[in-house]
């Protein structure tokens, strides 16, 4: 995972059984299309007409119950807010319901569990019913959504307050909708935590993980240790610099970039969310990612020394809590007690993530406990270390949840794991029995491009997509029913290195927070991302009322290709997440213009070409264009095979990756395309099929040191008629330095003095084995990454 590691560097009281969906429809449901609500409702019936809400419309609610009296409250005064209206709540008494009113009803059905409710919209009337506030707070979501954008935005005269007729029954799919925030990398004033807990909850998602602590900053008030805050929520600016580049602080600095939200702020915090049916998940993190804790409290970790609070990236994650102190346990008992206090959920998060155990390796402390304790290795040590936090959560009647590492050594008897590395964590967990939530940075994690990334803010790489996202699925298939049952549900995480402010944070969440809610909440069956991106423009239209800075990004054309069977050609499709986009491209490296090529359907390359597409709206083309360069060579589509396999996590295309035409970049980690050898070289024989004259041959690498990628030291090719006995025709090598920062790709080519005969070829691609000397991953193992190679 050390790829993972180096690059993603961080980087409720729950409903008792599983939901289960209601065995078989009610009624038919229509595509949610007509209707432009996201997420999809599980039901929905249309009829025709419409019912308006004016000034003179009532609203009740079922006499003598204030929660759900407040939920009414809660739509009267944004509605009140943009239509000048003065509409009030009454408690409703009288039957039958006058016509011209709206009504909140709490029915004693529970057919739609606690987070369900049902919604009729007649010409006369309206009627929300639950079973709870918490359904109706949901059926308020989807009457806003019925409602025109105008009613997320500010106050507006010349609308008609229209909704259309429909009947709908909803409940949620999982139990666990969950939204994260770090706030250590960056820090988020209280005005914006209330914002995004606003947008938590227009997508009826239900969880906020609070990511409170890490290495840059501490963030939230604990009386018992005052300096947690006066010290270690402060860093020195660094803000002007590169993440992975930010010169070390110095003695005579003051530490000035920070914060942290007081015990009063988080209550009222806690209270907006409590209003909003949004838990609160505290996120606390041990033993690693603490480092922040020694710039007030060194004694706390192994070796005693006084760190700075970190200023950038800090890689690896070495100075950690000290296992074999106990005063550090009894520290982390203050804190938690605390939080334990304040935050009303049943679980608080304790990290466990990516602690590196070099310090604990070293320190006689921790190598006493393991001892005492019969502890085989350190990372049964990490067990010790969490079984014995969760002891204290249990004896203030809280539950732990954490990182997937806490599986390793051993998980704690009760607790939940938070499944990121893939979804092997999850999948491990619900196969010993206990609660797991899906977060995968496959599919989850937010702080990833969205979008082409020459476009794109600088991110922490990755590539996922609103579609990606849409396409996720939570539960595993490994699983068995009753497995599957404890997967609770899923999480979309934004880590912040990369997100310094509230309008970032926004852009990186929306609209994939849209696309994970339907993940989350809709009928499995039900979804379809051609209807999610026919409602998604009407969705758009109520961020720009609430003035959200969402990202259009995925607005630009994505180039997909497929090889076409036994010919040396392609088939390309250009694909844009925007319905009915017009597309406009190019073949001979020219900017795509109004008069360029409308792109209709896929269409067949035979030659190398780079291709250049952009999408035309309001008559004119839009700025991003897309490039990718398709390489058309005679070992497209052969057959490859490998001395030692690429690394499961990396195998780009799997068996056609390194012959299907297309080039990865670093910039955006493009795991479709790359194919990573953790320590080892790569050595691929491809087999052409039969005889062919061979005159070139060129094989494409990345250096990405940061992510402890690195060029081959030299790559040397071979030929061979019977693929047994092969001869060396070529050695190549660069003059790359390994101390190169950023991403880069390097082509190995050679042209042969004259054209060989021959059906295999085979590339051996030497690699350094482990990182170079003065590099942060010194001696541990190097990844050598390869993709296309072409033969000519
Ligand atoms: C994580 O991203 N380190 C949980
Ligand atoms: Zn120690």
């Amino acid at each position: 995972m050390i790829f993972f590691r180096s690059f993603a560097s961080c980087t409720v009281c729950m409903l008792g059984a599983v939901f289960a969906l209601l065995s078989a429809p009610l009624f038919a449901s229509e595509k949610a299309g007509r209707f432009n609500l996201i997420p999809a409702p599980a039901h929905v019936r249309a009829s025709s007409g419409s019912f308006e809400i004016t000034a003179q419309t009532r609203v009740f609610v079922t006499a003598g119950n204030d929660t759900a009296k407040r939920v009414a409250e809660h739509f009267v005064d944004a509605l009140n807010r943009v239509t000048g209206f003065e509409l009030f709540v009454a408690f409703f008494e009288a039957r039958p319901q006058p016509a011209n009113s709206i009504a909140f009803v709490l029915s004693n059905r529970k057919a739609f569990g606690e987070e369900g409710y049902t919604l009729s919209i007649t010409k006369k009337r309206v009627v929300i019913s639950a079973s709870g506030a918490h359904g109706l707070f949901y059926g308020v979501q989807t009457l806003l959504q019925l409602l025109p954008a105008e009613a997320f935005g500010d106050p507006v005269l010349d609308v008609r307050w229209k909704m259309p007729c429909v009947e709908i029954e909803d409940q949620p799919r999982f139990r666990w909708r969950g939204m994260h925030l770090d706030v250590s990398r960056h820090f988020f004033p209280k005005e914006f935590i209330k914002r995004y807990i606003d947008l938590i909850a227009m997508h009826k998602m239900n969880v906020f993980h609070w990511d409170l602590t890490n290495d840059n900053g501490w963030r939230i008030e604990v009386k018992k240790h005052p300096k947690l805050t006066e010290v270690c929520a402060w860093r020195v600016d660094r803000e002007q610099q590169h993440w992975l580049r930010r010169d070390p602080p110095r003695e005579d600095e003051k530490a000035t970039y920070g914060g942290f939200y007081t015990q009063e702020e988080v209550k009222e915090i806690l209270a907006y969310a409590a209003e909003r049916f949004v838990t609160v998940l505290p996120a606390i993190e041990l033993p690693g990612h603490t480092s922040e804790v020694f710039a007030a409290y060194p004694e706390l970790s192994c070796r005693g020394e006084k760190l700075p609070v970190q200023v950038g990236s800090y890689w690896p994650n070495v100075d950690i809590f000290c296992a074999g102190n106990d005063s550090v346990f009894t520290f982390i008992d203050d804190v938690l007690t605390e939080i334990a206090a304040l935050f009303p959920n049943q679980y608080i998060h304790i990290g466990g993530d990516e602690a590196d155990k070099t310090r604990w390796r070293a320190c006689a402390k921790c190598q006493a406990r393991m001892k005492q304790e019969g502890l085989q290795n350190e990372h049964e040590l990490q067990s010790y270390f969490i079984k014995r936090v969760e002891k204290m959560l249990s004896a203030k009647g809280k539950k732990l949840i954490g990182w997937d590492e806490i599986l390793e050594g051993g998980l704690a008897p009760e607790a939940t794991v938070m499944s990121w590395r893939g979804a092997e964590g999850g999948i491990a967990a619900a196969q010993q029995g206990h609660d797991a939530v899906m977060s995968p940075v496959s599919h989850c994690y937010f702080d990833y491009y969205q979008a082409n990334p020459q476009f794109e803010p600088e991110a922490i790489g990755g590539y996922t997509t609103l579609k990606k996202v849409y396409s996720y699925e939570p539960l595993p298939q490994e699983l068995t029913p009753e497995e599957a049952k404890h997967i609770l549900g899923a999480q979309g995480n934004v880590w912040t290195e990369y997100i310094a402010t509230p309008q970032h944070a926004e852009y990186m969440s929306v609209p994939r927070m849209s696309a994970l809610a339907e993940v989350v909440w809709s009928p499995k069956e039900g979804r379809n991302w051609k209807d999610f991106q026919q409602r998604l423009p009407a969705h758009f239209r109520r961020f720009d009322a609430m003035r959200v800075n969402y990202s259009k990004g995925s607005f630009t054309v994505a180039v997909q290709t497929g090889l076409v069977t036994n010919k040396r050609q392609m088939r390309v499709q250009l694909e844009s997440e925007q319905p009915h986009a017009e597309i406009r491209y190019t073949l001979d490296g020219s900017a795509p213009t109004m008069q360029s090529p409308l792109y209709r359907k896929p269409f067949v390359l035979n030659r190398t070409a780079t291709i250049h597409a952009a999408i035309c709206g309001d008559e004119k083309m839009q700025e991003e264009v897309t490039r990718q360069e398709v390489s058309v060579h005679r070992a497209l589509g052969a057959k490859v095979s490998y001395a030692v396999p690429p690394s499961a996590k990396y195998f780009g295309g799997r068996e056609l990756g390194l012959v299907d035409g297309l080039r990865g970049n670093l910039q955006a980690r493009n795991e479709t395309l790359w194919q990573g050898f953790e320590g080892e070289d790569a050595e691929v024989t491809i087999d052409l099929g039969k005889p062919s004259a061979v005159a070139k041959l060129s094989a494409t690498f990345g250096q990405q040191r940061a992510w402890w990628i690195f060029l081959p030291s030299f790559v040397e090719y071979f030929i061979s008629n019977d693929g047994k006995n092969f001869e060396s025709v070529a050695k190549v090598e660069h003059e790359v330095s390994v101390d190169q920062e950023g991403a880069l790709i390097h082509d190995f080519t050679t042209t042969l003095a004259a054209p060989k005969h021959c059906r295999y070829v085979r590339m051996k691609a030497k690699s350094l084995g482990v990182c170079p000397p003065g590099h942060p991953g010194a001696g541990g193992k190097a990844w050598v990454f390869v993709d296309e190679i072409a033969v000519d």
